[in-house]
């Protein structure tokens, strides 16, 4: 009987370090390749959504439809403030903590302020999602949708969505927030200190995080890789951070203006900043510490003195609120 013949154990461990080596070295040159990309990035598929979108070059498509409209909001009321909340179709945990948390309506006693979700059409078409995202917009009545496709790269068509119906449904709003869903937002404090509802309206104001001297991404393989095409500059205007950023009513309209003379990039903060530069108008930076596009842990005396944290999703949020707003405890000595 032939017996097989077992490497030996310096023979295993010789072909593991080689092996190991090997990947390493795969990796390495995966990396430098694209710059400092981790892997995961590497493998999306992103370069077809990109190419085909900017391929169009276009000029913002004003003509989508609404698939989910509350044209009569402010025939009843002018609100102070509308809240203008990034969500996906799927997002119906997020949207249930803001409605409950710093989305909520009466937060602010004798300030009217009103709640909309914006969101496209979920990338699956006849996917389950709609006819839910349908209920519960019979229910809570604050989902407003148009018949673009919800993808990252469509995501400037979502901010423009909000801005076409506060111009058309709204236009005597007073101010108005664009917020993303994965926010903590201080809604009491951003009426203190910024807009001040006894005092007289600003006029063509936008402010929150500034952001300065961006570099726009000519680099194929990049999240906000931009054709020269579309965007020749090597860096972009001032612009406020996407997170969190407040806005006149009257600048809206503005803005939805000049957003359809201009190709359309789906960098939405960035493409703000173009929008604001066309206007000739300069967004008003805000002190330090009010607007936080990276995320700080919870405490109730920094988060009473601040408008908006970055990075809090729905379990979280739902876990801070009944502390912050609990009257036990005064921040100030
Ligand atoms: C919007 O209008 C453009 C130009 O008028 C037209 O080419 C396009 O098909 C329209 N799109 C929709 C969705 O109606
Ligand atoms: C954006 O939405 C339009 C309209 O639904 C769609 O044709 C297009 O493919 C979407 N773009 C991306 C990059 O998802
Ligand atoms: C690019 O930069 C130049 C010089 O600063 C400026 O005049 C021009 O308006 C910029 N172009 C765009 C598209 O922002």
């Amino acid at each position: 009987m032939k017996m097989f013949h077992l490497p030996s154990l310096s023979t295993v461990m010789l072909y593991t370090l080689c092996l190991t080596f090997l990947v390493l070295l795969l990796v390495k040159t995966r990396r430098e390749a694209s710059g400092t990309l981790p892997l995961k990035q590497l493998m999306k598929p992103q370069s077809s959504p990109v190419t085909s979108w900017y391929s169009l070059g276009v000029v913002y498509p004003s003509n989508y439809t609404f698939h989910l409209n509350e044209p009569n909001k402010c025939l009843e009321r002018t609100p102070f403030l509308v809240l203008l909340v990034i969500t996906e179709p799927k997002d119906v945990a997020k949207r249930h903590a803001i409605r409950q948390t710093w989305g909520n309506e009466n937060l602010v006693p004798g300030i009217s302020i009103l709640r909309l979700f914006l969101t496209g059409v979920h990338p699956i078409f006849g996917s389950p999602v709609q006819k839910h995202l349908e209920e519960e917009s019979a229910l809570y009545r604050d989902i407003i949708q148009q018949d673009f496709i919800d993808t990252y790269y469509n995501l400037t068509l979502k901010t423009l969505m909000g801005m076409e119906w506060i111009s058309k449904f709204c236009p005597s709003a007073t101010y108005v927030m664009k917020a993303d869903s994965d926010i903590f937002l201080n809604v009491d404090y951003l009426m203190s200190q910024l807009l001040q509802p006894h005092l007289p309206p600003k006029k063509n104001y936008m402010t929150g995080y500034v952001k300065l001297n961006v570099v726009s991404e000519h680099d194929k393989g990049n999240k906000w890789y931009v054709p020269k095409e579309v965007y020749p500059n090597d860096t972009y205007p001032p612009y406020c951070a996407g997170p969190g950023y407040v806005l006149s009513g009257d600048l809206v309209k503005k803005i939805l203006q000049v957003a359809q003379t201009m190709k359309v990039i789906h960098i939405e903060d960035a493409f703000m900043g173009l929008c604001l530069q066309e206007l000739g108008i300069r967004a008003t930076d805000s002190r330090w510490g009010l607007f936080n596009i990276h995320k700080i842990e919870y405490e109730k005396c920094t988060f009473s003195e601040l408008v908006v944290v970055h990075h809090y999703g729905p379990e979280e949020l739902l876990k801070i609120w009944p502390d912050l707003r609990a009257q036990k405890k005064t921040c100030h000595s």
